[in-house]
């Protein structure tokens, strides 16, 4: 709070010098202060929507601000909630928390449901260029909320309810992590029929119509992907329904730093050592490229299942300067010629583009690229994920 309010971005995408601006002008301010709540015409929700060990979904978070809100009710207030979560939350979970104040949605508050469609590291696309959805609990909050966000967004989609936005959400990502997983099954077939699934992604992109390249990887991460099926596994067994597809993809995509670690332990032995006592150097320990952010990342799975085998692992993270494993702390090895050559394995597990990746592959004794990022490269020590 204190770095937001000295105009200091802890966001990757966002430059303390936009955040600054804002906040010497006014128009921004931090607070924890939840009595603030009542001051403002319209309050938008974006608190984390994780899932419980069992993989259940945890709106703790989402319920805890509901209830601060109703205890600072204010008449003709904005509600917006923009987390992430399964069709129903806003009109099941969020409006008869908020109406324990005592007033009513539509007639002394309004509330919407939009979700935040941003995408870390992604230069092409910003907040205001994301078209935006807008889903009211009815007409007035919906056309509030479409006011509200056209000072942000330059498009404003009006969907027909909260419900209808909060699938969209989930639907887009749901979307996304079938695909990444039917291109990470894809290239396992292709690995054992010595195909490069590389060379067939590329090849099928060509098509101008009716394909879109994903791409196979040590497994998905993120606070979005990973979680957001479960969302919808989790609310459709109220109807009694089994997403099947769903559960597969997921299935698929958690055992990839499995299959990873499995391909490690396998290029090893093929170079005549034993993972035991092998040094492995991961370079990125974040989620995917280019991002400050660790969560769900598939290196903190690769990692402990190589230290379980007996391998001494390194890593390099530009952006991550430490990362907890178990009871260790490990801290990102500085990327010299020394410590790629002392490896026996150098794995790309992030394909950040600050990496210099020839010399990378010019110095390291096998280059294990989960990410393909090697694909237009030459180099006799180069192994690549679904070849
Ligand atoms: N970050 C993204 O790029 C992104 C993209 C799409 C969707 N989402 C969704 O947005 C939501 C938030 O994600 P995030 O990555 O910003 O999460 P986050 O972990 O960064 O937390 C967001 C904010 O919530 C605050 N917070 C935590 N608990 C709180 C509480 N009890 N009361 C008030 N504030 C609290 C935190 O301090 C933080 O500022 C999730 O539902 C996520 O799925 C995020």
């Amino acid at each position: 709070m204190e770095a937001v309010n000295r105009g200091e971005s802890y966001i990757g995408d966002l430059s303390s010098q936009a955040l600054s601006a804002v906040v010497t002008s006014g128009q921004l301010q931090a607070t924890t202060d939840q009595s603030r709540i009542a001051d403002v015409d319209a309050l938008c929700i974006c608190v984390p929507t994780p899932l419980n060990k069992r993989k259940e979904p945890d709106l703790s978070y989402v319920i805890h601000e509901c209830e601060e809100i109703s205890k600072h009710p204010r008449r003709g207030q904005l509600i917006v909630l923009e987390s992430t979560t399964y069709p129903g939350t806003t009109r099941e979970v969020v409006l008869p928390i908020l109406e324990r104040s005592g007033l009513r949605v539509g007639h002394d508050f309004y509330l919407a449901y939009s979700p935040e469609r941003i995408d870390p590291g992604n230069k092409s696309y910003d907040v205001k260029t994301i078209p935006k959805l807008m889903g009211g609990i009815d007409s007035e909050s919906a056309r509030l909320g479409a006011l509200l966000y056209r000072h942000v967004a330059n498009t404003v989609i009006t969907v027909s309810s909260p419900e209808a936005a909060e699938m969209t959400k989930i639907f887009e990502n749901v979307f996304r992590n079938i695909n990444i997983a039917l291109v990470n099954e894809l290239a396992l077939l292709c690995k054992y029929m010595g195909i490069s699934v590389w060379e067939i992604i590329d090849a099928a992109s060509s098509k101008p119509f009716g394909f879109m390249p994903f791409y196979p990887g040590p497994g998905v991460g993120g606070h979005c992907i990973p979680l957001d099926p479960y969302y919808l596994a989790s609310k459709a067994k109220e109807y009694d329904f089994h997403t099947r597809f769903i559960e597969l993809a997921a299935e698929i995509n958690e055992q990839m730093p499995y299959r990873v670690t499995s391909d490690i332990i396998d290029i090893m032995n093929a170079h005549g050592k034993s993972i035991k006592g092998a040094k492995v150097l991961v370079l990125g320990a974040t989620f995917k490229k280019d991002v400050d952010d660790i969560r769900e990342s598939p290196s903190l799975k690769i990692i402990p299942l190589l230290r379980e085998k007996g391998a001494e692992v390194l890593y390099n993270d530009p952006y991550i300067p430490e990362i907890r494993i178990g009871q260790d702390t490990l801290a990102s090895v500085e990327l010299s010629r020394e410590c790629l050559s002392e490896a026996d394995c150098t794995v790309i597990a992030a394909d950040h583009s600050c990496y210099e990746y020839q010399y990378i592959i010019d110095n390291a004794n096998i280059v294990f690229d989960t990410r393909g990022v090697t694909r237009t490269m030459k180099g006799k020590n180069i192994i690549r994920l679904g070849e």
